[in-house]
């Protein structure tokens, strides 16, 4: 959460820092700001909304330093405000920060009773403060660094400014993702490689505890024991169609969109196209494991808890699925025989990474299924696989969650081939008729969206919704529902159908949308059949099946037939179905569907 950015050049670099930071509005938006050094002073802009607003302030009152800083903010500590928008600055020095600061509290009572004033509520301030007094001691600015990262407790990123050297910039980080390039007369700093990569072709990747001195041309990279170390470099592709909605008004429209090109793209990595055997030789550890846990928070979690069936069926391995947030803080009995498989977009949630770690310590195997390649889950774990579904800007997730499904589907296979569960004919069976089917049956619901469409407009305005599903629908159903409270802000809530007679159906009333993920399976006759007793109490329904099933549901009011499948790619069709109704139900009521309020993409803190 919270976006940095920092530059050097030999021109005036607020406009690029502004146009870095807007590459990373993903991680935060309700403020941001910039900062340059500029003849020996530090001059300052700070705007509250999205990074938008900052723009247009530095064009009515620029800023003309070569070299500076920028952020995009999710506010933890004080409110989304000018006061509370980095840069922070205290005497000579200007700070952005990503990540938190746990015991910001009790220095900023210590810097209180020093005399020190505050201009914000941050826990970063104290870090300006800490800074600005170390060089005030006479230390240089890495020392400062160092020093005052040794008092500083939690998960951070920092880039720094002094006003006292036109010609560097300064930064550190503890847990939070930073990356760093160089090319001849120019540096840079980010929280994500795309902030710069139209700039620079390879970036650095920085390390727990690194700290850096950038100047036009170079960078001096020093781990936590003062060493001088080079990291090692990775490519980075600018791609501005990236940064583009490409006429689909929104990047989550956009990227659901893009689904078919991603699963297709993921059929050709992972299986052979004339073989159809499966290539991913990463499940080869977990594999020999006795039992799995699944662990991720969000939509990956869900991702997670379809995987589960997946696993269970297909590879005979016993699973069992942990929301990370929970998992890190329990003692839970994991080591031999034992194998973890970590989920996450980003890579960098906090949450999640800190379960891998704890699982790492007690020695059981890890493979993490990540779409950031260059993430510190992607570096830590034992086995990596990449989802391959390209940057995803929407906050909530769409391809991404797709991906997710798609790569655990053949990486079940994959394991169930390698326990002796299933042959290689069985698996290249799977291949051809399973995975393959999925990339054109989920064109066709994008292709067939106009029936979501009605029917998500009757929810913009609904003062809840309750979505149901059996066995691997019952997932999906909180997935769709938790995709319409992000972005539509209308209460919803997925429940196994079984359990509609426990508890939700008090919340039925004349009119309550119900969406039902029921597919024509074996499940199909019970799921109905809930979906018939919340009708018979006022519920409106609205059934997700497919051809074979239509008939029946259409009986108890509205249905959709989606795409007739082989079981195990049914699910496909029905999340990209689930995501097109949250999509088209925000954007009647007029929500932003990108920039929900209160979210952020990557949740670097706890
Ligand atoms: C945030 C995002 C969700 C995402 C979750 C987990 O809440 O808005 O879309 O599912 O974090 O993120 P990860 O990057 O670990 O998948």
């Amino acid at each position: 959460m919270c976006g940095i950015v920092g530059m050097i050049n030999g021109h005036p670099v607020a406009g690029d820092l502004v146009s870095g930071i807007q590459r990373l509005e993903y991680r935060g938006y309700d403020s941001a700001g910039v900062a340059t050094v500029e003849e020996g002073r530090i001059s300052r802009r700070r705007a509250v909304g999205p990074v938008s607003a900052l723009r247009e302030l530095i064009e009515v009152v620029p800023l003309s330093g070569h070299a500076g800083i920028a952020h995009t903010r999710w506010a933890t500590h004080g409110s989304p405000s000018e006061a509370n928008a980095h840069p922070h600055v205290v005497g000579e020095v200007a700070v952005v920060h990503n990540g938190i600061i746990e015991n910001h509290d009790e220095l900023r009572e210590e810097l209180l009773r020093l005399g020190r004033e505050f201009a914000s509520e941050t826990d970063t301030e104290v870090v300006a403060h800490l800074l600005d007094m170390a060089l005030a001691e006479g230390l240089d600015p890495m020392t400062a660094l160092d020093v005052v990262s040794r008092r500083l407790r939690g998960s951070y990123a920092i880039g720094m400014i002094t006003s006292r050297d036109e010609d560097a910039l300064y930064a550190t980080c503890h847990n939070g993702p930073l990356v760093v390039a160089e090319h001849p007369g120019a540096a840079f700093l980010a929280s994500d490689g795309a902030a710069i990569a139209p700039y620079v072709s390879e970036i650095c990747v920085l390390e727990c505890g690194d700290r850096v001195e950038l100047r036009r041309g170079s960078l001096r990279i020093v781990d936590s024991s003062n060493q001088t170390v080079d990291r090692p470099r990775r490519q980075v592709e600018s791609r501005e169609d990236e940064h583009s909605t490409e006429g689909y008004g929104s990047f989550m429209l956009k990227e659901i969109h893009q689904q078919p090109a991603v699963l297709e793209r993921q059929l050709a990595a992972f299986a052979d196209p004339l073989t159809h055997e499966l290539r991913l030789p990463q499940v080869a550890t977990i594999a020999k494991q006795d039992q799995l846990v699944l662990s991720a928070c969000g939509t990956s979690f869900y991702a997670c808890q379809l995987a589960k069936y997946w696993f269970e069926s297909l590879a005979g391995l016993p699973c069992r699925v942990e929301l990370a947030s929970e998992l890190r803080y329990r003692s839970p009995v994991l080591g031999a025989g034992h194998g973890a498989i970590f989920v996450s977009q980003s890579g960098e949630t906090a949450d999640t990474l800190a379960a891998l770690r704890m699982v790492r310590e007690r020695g059981v195997p890890s493979l993490v299924v990540v779409n950031v390649e260059t993430s510190a889950m992607a570096r830590e774990a034992t086995d990596v696989i990449g989802t391959l579904a390209g940057p995803e800007h929407g906050v909530a997730s769409t391809k991404a969650f797709t991906a997710q499904l798609f790569t655990l589907l053949a990486a079940a296979i994959a394991v169930g081939e390698a326990r002796g569960h299933s042959t290689r004919q069985q698996t290249a069976d799977l291949v051809r008729t399973t995975l393959g089917s999925i990339p054109q049956a989920v064109e066709l619901v994008l292709a067939s969206s106009a029936r979501i469409h009605a029917y998500a407009a009757t929810l913009a305005d609904a003062p809840r919704a309750i979505y149901v599903g059996r066995g691997p629908s019952f997932p999906l159903a909180m997935e769709g529902a938790l995709k319409l409270k992000e972005i539509a802000y209308v209460h919803a809530e997925g429940f196994a159908a079984g359990e509609l007679k426990h508890g939700p159906l008090a919340l039925v009333e004349e009119g309550t949308p119900l969406i039902a993920v029921c597919p024509h399976d074996s499940l199909f006759d019970k799921t109905l059949s809930n979906v018939q007793e919340a009708a018979a109490r006022g519920a409106q329904p609205f059934v997700l099946t497919d051809a074979d099933g239509l008939g029946r549901a259409l009986k108890l009011g509205d249905a959709l037939a989606l795409p007739t499948l082989p079981r195990l790619a049914q699910p496909f069709v029905h999340a990209v179905a689930l995501q097109l109704i949250a999509h088209h139900a925000a954007a009647a009521g007029g929500k932003n569907v990108d920039r929900p309020r209160n979210l952020a993409k990557s949740v670097t803190v706890e």
